[in-house]
């Protein structure tokens, strides 16, 4: 990776935007907000504008991107044919943290789509990526702003911690409201396929079809699968998602404190570099009476899975960034918005095991 170019930072005034959208419109990377995570932005008809993403990111060339369209009517210009189902979906939940996989029409460059026939497509509910689309009339593939096996970007000092000097520019508004990537389903057919869980959640999904949530349940694909049967239909699933630099514990709701202290007690922690102690929690619900044990640092105490979801990629980054030796979340039901929560913290759990 070259870190050659100098990133520009922009604000959201309008001067800041229009050169936003020149460095897109001339085929450059942009990191741009969304109410999920912040996007790294290049048109998605160009295809050297779509190598630089993957350049960039260090992204495996066989994980197709997410197109962005500002409006219902340009996922026609992208996708087709568009189903009664992918509709319906659109219509209620765009703009929004939804992303619907669809036929894709041919005219796309094969390097978004990874060579599949299919599409990714959504419609971002933030008005500096919807300004941005708007004024640029061209479709923007964006995947999330971290360098490949990284957490997704809440803020644009993450973006610049991962991508400095490797992208043209980042759009700093600020964190981003959602804080967990949007829920892909798959709408070519009847019934939807949940492909990742995100900030829609499956009984918003089940209320808006007026299915039973089980029939949702039974569609799943395995998400832990990392085999074929399952990777052509969800290619994100074959990559290690996010491989901490620190083993991730999750404990019980309220039972962080506990765990911690067991961990600190059993010893034999990995050496982390930090100065503050050696393990890092994470409550949520205001569960935390007890005092902390000493080498135990609170990072975050957000009160619910809505909150957890909305920080916890930034306090996995700050466990890593204090030099933290292990890191324990207290989870939340995975139920809502919690089951998305629970499957990034169980990739998490995962990878850092894996590599323990
Ligand atoms: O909230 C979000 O979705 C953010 C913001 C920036 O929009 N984007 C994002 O993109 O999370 P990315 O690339 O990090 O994740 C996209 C996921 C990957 O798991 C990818 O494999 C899957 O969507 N995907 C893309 N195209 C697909 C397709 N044609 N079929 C199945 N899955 C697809
Ligand atoms: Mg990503």
């Amino acid at each position: 990776m070259s870190r050659r170019r100098s990133t520009e930072r922009l604000g959201t005034d309008p001067s800041s935007l229009t050169r936003a959208v020149e460095l897109l419109r001339a085929g450059g990377t942009v990191a741009l907000p969304t109410e999920t995570v912040y996007g790294l932005a290049a048109r998605a008809d160009d295809d050297d504008a779509v190598a630089r993403i993957f350049a960039a990111k260090g992204r495996p060339q066989d994980n197709p991107l997410i197109v962005h369209v500002p409006t219902l009517a340009a996922v026609a210009g992208v996708a087709e044919p568009i189903t009664p189902l992918a509709e319906e979906l659109l219509r209620t939940f765009a703009p929004g943290p939804l992303t619907v996989v669809l036929g894709a029409r041919p005219t796309l460059p094969r390097r978004v789509t990874a060579g599949l026939d299919s599409v990714a497509v959504r419609i971002p509910d933030h008005p500096v990526m919807l300004a941005v689309l708007t004024d640029l009339g061209v479709p923007l593939a964006a995947p999330s702003a971290n360098r490949s096996s990284r957490p997704s970007p809440t803020t644009a000092a993450h973006v610049l911690a991962d991508l400095d000097g490797l992208i043209d520019a980042v759009v700093d508004a600020g964190p981003t409201r959602v804080g967990l990537e949007s829920t892909v389903v798959d709408a070519r057919g009847e019934l939807p396929v949940v492909l990742r869980d995100g900030g829609v959640t499956r009984e918003q999904i089940a209320g808006a079809l007026g299915l039973d949530p089980q029939l949702l349940e039974g569609r799943t694909v395995d998400r832990t699968a990392d085999g074929p049967a399952d990777g052509v239909r969800s290619p994100g699933t074959r990559h290690p998602h996010y491989v901490p630099a620190l083993p991730v514990h999750v404990a019980a709701r309220g039972d962080g404190v506990m765990t911690a202290g067991r961990l600190m007690a059993e010893g034999d922690l990995p050496s982390g570099p930090g100065p503050r102690g050696a393990i890092g929690l994470v409550t949520v619900g205001g569960s935390m009476a007890a005092p902390l044990p000493d080498g135990v640092v609170l990072i975050g105490a957000p009160r619910d899975a809505t909150e957890l979801a909305a920080g916890l990629f930034r306090l996995l980054r700050e466990a890593e960034a204090l030099g933290l030796a292990v890191l324990v979340v207290e989870g939340v039901d995975p139920v809502g918005l919690g089951r998305a929560v629970m499957d990034r913290l169980e990739r998490a759990t995962a990878a850092s095991s894996r590599t323990a």
